[in-house]
């Protein structure tokens, strides 16, 4: 082996050979355990395969808040100290517990969307919700369940396990406290086989304590991820300790395999793991073997295979081909355990001098920073939802997202390996202390098969550390621990000062978030070190808004607007773009998000930085990425021609368009052509008269496309669309639907702000409201007696979920009571169809 150390191979593109990473095959207990996190599996991207069951735990909870500082109101907990005295004395988890008062839900669930707005400046970044330490009444919340383990499960280990909860987590089942987690975003789980109660009822009561916030943005409060319960023999593969990694050279691509299985049983035994890769198509094209070994009770041992596939089908964003490697452990020619890693064969280069390089081919990164919350839902996501989100960015162009500030929710990471979206998955909090190291590894082994991943970011913006010699010692640690899980990705972290410290030299790849003026010195002054913008922009607009109006907290949707610290669209990405050796970057943000309301605050609740809005409508930013970052043809006019009694006046037109050249008309007269200048917007200065404006945009001396803005008359009509027409009757998949304001010649009103209400019936349920409005400070949920929401120029969203009756979900959309005009009503019909239901408690 050479004298260089792992990261200086790895940052030389000499991937680390498996075998030299497992130089020990024992993994000692100690060391298993220190993640905390038990053998369980979720998701699609890792999921269990017979014997192995994994089983959803999301429907019928129960739910009350707590109290964080009175006892009394906190099911007595915390009187007198003594209430971890005792291991198994926790009442409120055993069968004798009445919670027949407590409000009945379904998971995921995040009650801080459900809290009114208070005007406390203190919550500003978070959204104005009342969580923390001053708010105890709604800062703690108490979910319970039972659930039947039956006597065949004896034996088996049985664990719970959390994707993620904000935030505290204490855990009790059948009256015994199993373990507390107390971070917002790693997943955590306990073994509960010992408590369980084999052949009856098993209560598990989880309380969440959100009086502490990981973050400077909205984060939710509560169980905003899904919850499983996964059972398998004691002799079963390690939590999240499967990997594949490939390695591509030619037209052949080596599968080096890894695993670990732990023996929780109560006698030695032999036993050897089996992978069979298999293609989309569920084809086997590939088998591995290890060599059997015996494992001492209570111990762990690793096992390691290779492969071969050649021509196999690589992974991108245009191509998303994945693969799946079925692991399973055998011993006496029995299979014991199993699951599915999915995994793609893709290469990936980071070049200090040419930029980022992907499957041999040079790409710039058009990507987006995105926080974790959507309309109407809050923190909560249904899964299909991340879907929806991520079609939105891919429609735009872009090819790219960061986990900003924190780990991911599985399907976030799953839609991106599946619909093809690159990642820069974060971990949340920066320190090589014991959490944060824990935070890394479980970041690292549970997405380290992604394909989507293409690098690690240790983190964002600690300003105090950085320049510090304690910044240097904790970014080494983390860089060193990410090697040793993942050697096949670098490491980057988001630096947005102290670029003149040795801090940011001891990143694989230097990460800039803003600071525009600084990166070409950097470079010049570190050569050989790639870069990336791990965050740029944050220009700030209002959807549908053109005049900046301080009043009213509104920005214009021209490309004009940023903060002290960031830039326009057309400045940042004119800037990567011209340079090769800057691979792209990460505008802040895709979605507008809640918290963060610069740069007004109060009334707003959510942030203007995002390029579409907290629903996924677009702003006018949108298309000026979508023509330069997208490959069709594109042409984008805006404002909109609604401007009453503004007769006369001038009125700015930007066009965003990737065609050679555009003509603008006003009521069928030419205002000029103009040719587009690369990366660049059109204006023209027109004035105002009420008709239409045109824009005819050509290519290659012919016009090719053409878009208007009308003027158009009042609302007179409430226009519903979904994104799907038919869902999934399975408790789960949600309808998006678009509510829109129209006049008698049914064209949108882009000012229209009618008040809507909704109602529901059939099978399913409005499980949140929105429209975009960053002041706008109506409910997302629906509350007992209606539902409202206002259209925020011209446009609304609801989000119907389905239950588990395949049938019909109707929604009615109307006016009443809302003063202004009556519109009439209009409905819209949801078919969810029968499916097979995963398995679920
Ligand atoms: C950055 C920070 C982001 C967000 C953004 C707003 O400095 O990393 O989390 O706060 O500013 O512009």
């Amino acid at each position: 082996m050479s004298a260089l150390t792992r990261r200086e191979l790895l940052r030389s593109g000499v991937v680390v050979s498996v075998s030299s990473l497992a130089a020990s095959s024992f993994v000692s207990r100690a060391h298993a355990l220190l993640a905390e996190y038990p053998d369980a599996a979720s998701g699609e991207a890792l999921s269990a395969i017979a014997p192995r069951e994994q089983l959803l735990m999301d429907f019928g909870w129960k739910f009350q808040f707590g109290h964080g500082s009175d006892p009394a109101r906190d099911l007595g907990f915390g009187s007198g100290q003594g209430d971890f005295a005792k291991s198994g004395e926790f009442k409120f988890s055993t069968e004798k517990f009445d919670d027949s008062k407590w409000r009945a839900l379904n998971l995921p669930h995040d009650w801080a969307v459900e809290l009114p707005f208070v005007r406390d400046e203190s919550l500003q970044s978070h959204g104005y919700k009342p969580l923390g330490r001053s708010y105890p009444e709604t800062s703690v919340g108490w979910y319970r369940r039972s659930f039947d383990i039956p006597e065949s499960d004896r034996g088996r280990r049985l664990v719970l396990e959390f994707d993620g909860a904000f935030r505290d987590a204490l855990v009790f089942v059948n009256g015994y406290f199993l373990g507390r987690n107390n971070n917002g975003y790693a997943p955590f789980g306990f073994d509960f086989s010992d408590f369980a109660n084999y052949g009856g009822k098993n209560y598990v009561v989880v309380r969440m304590d959100a009086s502490f916030g990981d973050g400077w943005f909205y984060e939710g409060a509560g169980i905003y991820r899904h919850v499983w319960l996964t059972k398998t023999d004691a002799l079963h593969l390690g939590h999240w300790d499967s990997y594949v990694r490939t390695a591509v050279k030619g037209n052949a691509t080596t599968l080096n395999l890894g695993t670990v299985v732990r023996n929780e049983g109560t006698s030695a035994e032999t036993c050897l793991v089996l992978w069979q890769i298999l293609d989309a198509e569920g084809k086997t094209v590939a088998t591995a073997d290890s060599t059997p070994q015996p494992i001492a009770a209570d111990f762990s041992a690793s096992f390691n295979g290779s492969a071969k596939l050649l021509n196999p089908a690589l992974w991108s964003p245009e191509a998303p081909n994945l693969y799946s490697a079925i692991v399973t452990v055998e011993s006496a020619g029995k299979a014991r355990d199993a699951e599915r890693v999915s995994f793609g064969v893709r290469d990936i280069k980071w070049d200090a001098g040419k930029g980022f390089f992907l499957n041999g081919k040079s790409v710039k990164i058009k990507g987006t920073c995105n926080h974790h919350d959507h309309a109407g839902v809050g923190a909560a996501l249904p899964d299909r939802l991340q879907w929806f989100r991520l079609a939105v960015l891919k429609d735009m162009g872009g090819n790219a997202v960061r986990t900003s500030h924190n780990m991911p929710t599985p399907e976030w990471v799953e839609a991106c390996d599946r619909m093809g979206m690159m990642m820069m998955c974060e971990t949340r909090l920066m320190s090589s202390n014991p959490a944060g190291l824990a935070q890394l590894e479980t970041m690292i082994k549970r997405y380290r098969n992604s394909p989507s991943i293409i690098i690690w970011s240790m983190g964002n913006e600690e300003f105090a550390m950085m320049p510090q010699p304690q910044g240097v010692r904790v970014i080494d640690k983390m860089i060193e621990r990410s090697h040793e899980l993942d050697p096949t990705r670098l490491c980057t972290a988001a630096v947005p000062q102290a670029f003149d410290t040795r801090f940011p030299e001891q990143l694989d790849v230097m990460g800039f978030n803003y600071n525009l003026k600084v990166i070409d010195a950097w470079h010049k002054a570190h050569p050989k070190t790639p870069s990336v913008g791990s965050e740029t922009a944050s220009t700030i607009s209002t959807r549908g808004i053109y005049q900046t109006d301080k009043l009213r907290n509104w920005l214009s949707a021209y490309d004009l607007n940023h903060t002290s610290w960031s830039e326009l669209a057309e400045e940042w990405w004119k800037f990567y773009a011209a340079r090769e050796w800057l691979p792209g970057g990460f505008a802040w943000t895709g979605f507008d998000y809640r918290g963060e309301p610069t740069p007004y605050g109060w009334p707003s609740i959510n942030s203007q930085f995002g390029i579409v809005d907290m629903c996924g409508f677009p702003k006018d930013n949108f298309y000026y990425y979508k023509a330069w970052w997208g490959r069709e043809p594109m042409l984008h006019l805006f404002p909109h021609w609604n401007w009453e009694q503004r007769e006369g006046e001038i009125i700015s037109v930007w066009v965003h368009s990737n065609l050679d050249e555009v003509e603008l008309f006003l009521n069928g007269a030419s205002q000029g052509s103009q040719k587009v200048e690369r990366l660049t917007h059109l204006e023209w200065k027109v004035k105002y008269e009420p008709g239409v404006i045109e824009a005819r945009g050509s290519k290659d001396g012919k016009v090719v496309l053409t878009e208007k803005r009308e003027t158009t008359g009042k609302v007179e009509s409430i226009v519903l669309s979904a994104d799907r027409n038919e869902i999934d009757a399975n408790g789960e998949d949600v309808a998006v639907i678009r509510v829109e304001g129209r006049d008698k010649d049914g064209r949108l009103v882009p000012t229209a702000d009618n008040g809507i209400s909704f109602k529901v019936t059939g099978e399913g349920a409005l499980i949140g409201m929105g429209n975009g409005d960053p002041n706008c400070q109506e409910s997302d949920k629906p509350s007992a007696d209606h539902n409202l929401r206002s259209l925020f120029n011209g446009l609304a969203q609801v989000i119907l979920q389905a239950n588990k009756n395949p049938g019909t979900i109707v929604v009615e959309a109307y006016t009443e009571p809302w003063p202004g005009p009556k519109l009439p009503s209009t409905t819209l019909t949801i078919t969810t169809r029968k499916v097979d239901l995963r398995p679920a408690l």
